[in-house]
């Protein structure tokens, strides 16, 4: 975590970009932000980040979501499934309504010039600096695998994928704002060092939604089997809610703290449909967990199905989805040959 007075900036600093979006400011921004293609995309995805996409993306913000492909090899040693995981992805994004037309959809591996980018931000920052990173340590941690180079270095590989565009707002959770910290000191160094103003001042946004727990109230993982992806379909969502764990009250409660398999369904049947979760707990009472596990299919699969109606027309359509990769991968590369060429004039190497 960082500490509490860099956290109080940020969230100053999100709020303020946050107005100025809602006065309808949007053209001083630029937004980046994407996801590593290791498997579907769930609930958490969607309610954490997917939604602000959209809403930003139909504010008229410039918006960039990058497949991060290379990112899966930081702690991981094959690239297995990478292909399939990355269509799946952009049909995905496609159904929640990230829409190619208004948002550059990108694969990193197809951008080489953004990559490059890599050699001259490795040298603005310094060991230390990587290693004292705590979301890289998390993450080395929980991966069980030694620290790779690419790990360690992948904070600056983020600042190339953010400042290839000039992105200037990246949505994050509070645990990312690490990396956000890193792009900006890379960008504020490059600009000094060589006497230049290529890169933006980069900010996280932040949201103020409440993480969704997965299903069983711990953190929503696919590996954990709590989590709902976008791609299930009404019936394999009701047998993975019916198979949820709860407890033998009979009497629904909202009770995080004590509770947290009845709770975490209260919090996904309210996420659905708009209300309370304490209200749907008074409503079921002694309904007990099976009413309750009703209630909370019928709230996902009623939110749900439109999405997933629409996921099932991309899937039968695998040449669109590649023509959208095709068109973003174009475009992004010519948005990172004009940088690359801006990086290498500010640093003399022009011949
Ligand atoms: N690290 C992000 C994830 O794990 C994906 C990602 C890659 C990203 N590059 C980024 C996010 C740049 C924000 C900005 O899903």
């Amino acid at each position: 975590m960082p500490n509490e007075g860099s956290y109080e900036a940020a969230l100053r600093r999100s709020n303020q970009i946050q107005a100025d979006l809602a006065d309808g400011k949007t053209e001083a921004y630029t937004m980046l932000t994407g996801d590593r293609p290791t498997g579907r995309l769930h609930m958490g995805h969607y309610f954490g980040t997917l939604i602000e996409r959209v809403r930003l993306q139909n504010m008229g913000v410039k918006s960039n979501v990058i497949i991060a492909d290379y990112q899966v090899i930081t702690d991981r040693d094959n690239t297995e499934h990478i292909q399939d995981n990355v269509y799946n992805m952009v049909m995905d994004y496609l159904a929640c309504g990230i829409d190619p037309a208004k948002t550059m959809i990108f694969t990193h591996s197809a951008v080489p010039a953004a990559n490059q980018l890599m050699l001259p931000f490795l040298s603005l920052v310094s060991e230390a600096e990587l290693e004292r990173n705590p979301t890289v340590k998390a993450e080395q941690e929980a991966s069980g695998h030694a620290l790779t180079g690419l790990l360690l270095t992948y904070p600056v590989h983020q600042a190339c994928d953010i400042l290839f565009c000039k992105g200037n707002i990246v949505p994050v959770g509070r645990d990312q704002l690490p990396h956000i910290e890193v792009t900006s000191k890379i960008a504020r160094r490059f600009n000094d060092r060589y006497h230049c103003n290529v890169f933006p001042e980069v900010s996280g946004l932040l949201t103020s939604t409440p993480l969704l727990p997965g299903l069983d109230g711990r953190k929503m993982s696919k590996s954990y089997g709590n989590a709902i992806s976008l791609c299930m379909t009404a019936e394999e969502t009701a047998k993975l809610i019916k198979k949820s764990k709860t407890d033998s009250d009979r009497n629904i409660t909202f009770d995080p703290e004590n509770r947290p398999g009845v709770s975490a369904l209260l919090t996904t049947a309210g996420i659905c449909t708009g209300r309370d979760p304490k209200e749907i707990a008074e409503e079921i009472g002694m309904g007990g967990g099976g009413a309750l596990k009703r209630y909370v299919t019928e709230a996902v699969n009623g939110y749900f199905a439109p999405i997933r109606e629409k996921r099932r027309e991309y899937e039968q359509d695998l040449d669109y989805i590649k023509d959208v990769l095709h068109d973003g991968n174009r475009r992004a590369n010519e948005v990172a040959q004009a940088t690359l060429a801006e990086v290498q004039e500010a640093m003399g190497m022009v011949y």
